[in-house]
């Protein structure tokens, strides 16, 4: 497949994988899609997957007319299956790059065969603080004053990979984990948005198309 081009430039493939309200793909959608900065941000969204029907990130992708893709869990026997599934439905949209973007699940090491070292995650905590899927409530009991998001490389642990980008986000007094998520989701969407822009970009920028002279 010839790699789209928007105003001359080689446009990134991303699949984007969720597992819920879907807001980070959301940023993602509007900054690929923006008419004006649109074209300029190096990336076009080729697909939403998901591990569950009828959440609100499938629908945002929908709406965008973005095609999507569900693989759950309970539809194979066991893990190692699903993990091969998951990465054939990935494989299929022929990404550049994956983005999880509150996925709620571990990839296995068929999606990190093929995808390994282009996968990226978000997680609401400043890590190696706080992994896990509990990370704002964790912070909060733990009584730390600043907590954060950080982006980073999916490798085989829980929220081990190679960082990537992180932001700070103060815990207020009167946060509980809802208002604290909240406020860290904020920043954590500008983050996502802008590096994921930067990634594409120096990739493509280091990568000449076929047709034209290296
Ligand atoms: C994000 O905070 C992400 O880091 C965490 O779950 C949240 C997903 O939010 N794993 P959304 O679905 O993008 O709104």
């Amino acid at each position: 497949m010839p790699p789209s081009r928007q105003n001359g430039r080689r446009t990134a493939r991303l699949v984007v994988l969720v597992s819920g309200s879907g807001t980070n793909l959301q940023a993602l959608i509007d900054a690929t899609s923006d008419p004006t900065t649109g074209p300029d941000y190096g990336a076009e969204i080729v697909a939403v997957g998901a591990d569950r029907d009828d959440i609100e990130g499938l629908g945002r992708a929908e709406r965008a007319g973005i095609p999507t893709f569900v693989v759950k869990t309970s539809e194979f026997d066991d893990r190692v299956d699903w993990d091969v599934a998951l990465a054939d439905s990935v494989a299929s949209h022929e990404p550049d790059l994956v983005v999880l973007a509150g996925f709620m699940k571990l990839v296995g090491p068929a999606f990190l065969g093929l995808f390994g070292g282009r996968t990226i995650n978000t997680h609401p905590a400043l890590l190696p603080s706080f992994p896990g899927t509990s990370a704002p409530r964790d912070a909060l009991e733990y009584g730390v004053k600043v907590t954060g998001a950080t982006l980073f490389v999916v490798d085989d642990g829980v929220d081990t990979g190679p960082i990537i980008a992180q932001v700070p986000v103060p815990v207020l007094d009167d946060d509980d984990v809802e208002t604290l998520h909240e406020r860290i989701k904020v920043s954590e969407r500008a983050m996502l948005v802008e590096w994921v822009g930067r990634l594409v970009r120096e990739a493509v920028d280091h990568q000449p198309h076929p047709e034209e002279p290296s």
